[in-house]
C-alpha cells in the first residue's frame, strides 16, 4: 500500500521513519524488486536472463537509456565506453599523494570527485547531452580508476586501457598485466567477471544509491554525486560486506567450526553477524545469489581450484538455511555471499572487492541521477528529524 504523504508537511506534520523502513524517496522507471517473492527486474527484464544472456555494457545502456539496445546502437555504445576509457594525465598525479597501504576505497572516492576538476565541459546537469556525456565518462573510466589504485598499492606501473578488449577483459588485463608479461585472459574469467559486473549494476534504492539523489537534488555535479556514492557504499553493511564476508569464511576456516559462528550469530549479545546474510528487501533467496553462486563452482572448475572457504560457505548456507532463527527472520544467502569466493578465485585482493562492486554500481547510480534530472519538477531532499535535544534555556557566557 502506498500513502502519498507530501502534503501534510504544509499542515506542520511529518513521518518519522529513521532508516527509512516505510518511505519510498521517488518514483523511477530502472529497477523492480520484490523482495518477498525474490524477483529483480531492470526495465523490466529478470535479472537471471540478462547474467546469463546479455553482457554487462548492454545493461548499462538499457539502464541509462531505458530500452535494451539494438545491434547498432550496442556497438556504438560500446565503441563510445571504449574511446572514454582514458583517464586525464594530470589525474596519475593523485596516486602519489595516496599512502601505499592507503584502502583503495578512498583513492577511488577522491579520484572520483577529482573528476569534476578535468572535465568541465559536461558539467551543465540540465544540459541532457552533457549529462549523458559524464554517464558514459564515469562508465569507461571507473575500470581505469580501479585498476590504477590496485596497481598503486602494489608499486606495479599503471596499464593503460586497451580498446581491442572488451569491457571485463580490458579491466583484469590492467589489473593483472604487467609490462614484461600480458596476462592471459580466460574467457570462463571474463565471462564470470562481466557477470559480476552485472549483478552489482543497480539495486534501486539502496544507501548509496539514495546518497546519490540526495547529493544530486542539491544541483552537485555528477562526479561528486558518485564519489559520494562510493563513500557510502564502501560500509560493511552495504558494498563492504562482501569483504567481510570473505574475512569471515576465513576467520570461519572450517566446516567443524561453522556451529559456533552460527551461535553467535544468533547471540544478541554479540555483535556478530553472519555477512552475506540477510537484506533489507529480500526476505527470500536473492535471485543475484543464485546466479553467482553458479559462476563460483564454474570459476573454480575452470581454474582448477579447491577452495577450502567454498566448502565452508556451501556448509554454512545449507546450516543456516535450516536453522530455526535465519528461517524465522528470512535472513537468505544475499549477493556478497558469492562474489567474494569468485573474486578471490580470480585473484582479485580482499580490498578491492568492494571497489568492484563500485564500479559494476557506478551505471546504477548515474542512471538514477540522470532519472533525477530529466524530471520537470525537481525537489532538494531535506528530510525533517525529530529532535531529543534539550529545551530553550539561556545561555550562560563564560566569566573572562
Ligand atoms: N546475522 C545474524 N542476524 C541477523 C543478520 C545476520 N547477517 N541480519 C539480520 N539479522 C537479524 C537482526 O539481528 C535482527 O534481529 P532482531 O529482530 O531479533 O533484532 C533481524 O535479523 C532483522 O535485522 P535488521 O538489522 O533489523 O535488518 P535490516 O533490514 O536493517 O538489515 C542488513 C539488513 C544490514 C543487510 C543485515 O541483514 C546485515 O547486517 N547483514 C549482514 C551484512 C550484509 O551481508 N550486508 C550486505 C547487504 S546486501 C548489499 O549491500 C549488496
Amino acid at each position: 500500500d502506498v500513502v502519498d504523504v507530501r502534503t501534510l508537511g504544509k499542515h506542520g506534520y511529518f513521518t518519522f521513519d529513521p532508516g527509512f523502513l516505510a518511505t519510498g524517496s521517488c518514483e523511477s522507471k530502472i529497477t523492480y524488486i520484490d523482495g518477498d517473492q525474490g524477483i529483480l527486474l531492470h526495465r523490466g527484464y529478470p535479472i537471471d536472463q540478462l547474467a546469463t544472456q546479455a553482457d554487462y555494457l548492454e545493461v548499462c545502456y538499457m539502464l541509462l537509456h531505458g530500452e535494451a539496445p539494438n545491434e547498432k546502437e550496442y556497438e556504438e555504445f560500446k565503441e563510445t565506453i571504449t574511446n572514454h576509457t582514458m583517464v586525464h594525465q594530470g589525474l596519475h598525479g593523485f596516486f602519489n599523494g595516496f599512502r601505499r597501504d592507503a584502502h583503495p576505497m578512498a583513492m577511488v572516492c577522491a579520484v572520483t570527485g577529482a573528476l569534476s576538476s578535468f572535465y568541465h565541459d559536461d558539467l551543465d546537469i540540465h544540459d541532457e547531452k552533457q549529462r549523458l556525456r559524464s554517464a558514459y565518462r564515469l562508465i569507461a573510466k571507473m575500470p581505469t580508476i580501479a585498476a590504477m589504485a590496485y596497481k598503486f598499492s602494489i608499486g606495479q606501473p599503471f596499464v593503460y586501457p586497451r580498446n581491442d578488449l572488451s569491457y571485463s577483459e580490458n579491466f583484469l588485463n590492467m589489473m593483472f598485466s604487467v609490462p614484461a608479461e600480458d596476462y592471459e585472459i580466460s574467457p570462463v574469467v571474463a565471462k564470470a567477471m562481466d557477470r559480476v559486473f552485472t549483478l552489482h549494476a543497480d539495486h534501486e534504492q539502496n544507501a548509496s544509491t539514495s546518497t546519490v539523489r540526495l547529493a544530486g537534488s542539491s544541483g552537485a555535479n555528477p562526479y561528486a554525486c558518485i564519489a559520494a556514492g562510493v563513500a557510502s557504499l564502501w560500509g560493511p553493511a552495504h558494498g563492504g560486506a562482501n569483504e567481510a564476508c570473505l574475512r569471515m569464511l576465513s576467520e570461519i576456516g572450517s566446516v567443524d567450526n561453522i556451529p559456533e559462528y552460527i551461535e553467535r550469530a544468533k547471540d544478541k549479545n554479540d555483535p556478530f553477524r553472519l555477512m552475506g546474510f540477510g537484506h533489507r528487501v529480500y526476505k527470500n533467496f536473492d535471485p543475484r545469489a543464485t546466479v553467482m553462486r553458479e559462476s563460483a563452482h564454474e570459476v573454480l572448475k575452470e581454474l582448477n581450484i579447491k577452495d577450502p572457504l567454498l566448502d565452508v560457505a556451501m556448509e554454512l548456507e545449507r546450516i543456516a538455511l535450516e536453522d530455526e532463527y535465519f528461517v524465522e527472520k528470512k535472513l537468505y544467502p544475499n549477493v556478497d555471499f558469492y562474489s567474494g569466493i569468485i573474486l578471490k578465485a580470480i585473484g582479485i585482493p580482499t580490498n578491492m572487492f568492494t571497489v568492484i562492486f563500485a564500479l559494476s554500481r557506478t551505471v546504477g547510480w548515474i542512471s538514477h541521477w540522470h532519472e533525477m534530472m530529466s524530471e520537470s519538477s525537481q525537489k532538494i531532499g531535506r528530510p525533517r528529524q525529530l529532535y531529543t535535544g534539550e529545551a530553550k534555556r539561556d545561555f550562560k557566557p563564560l566569566k573572562r
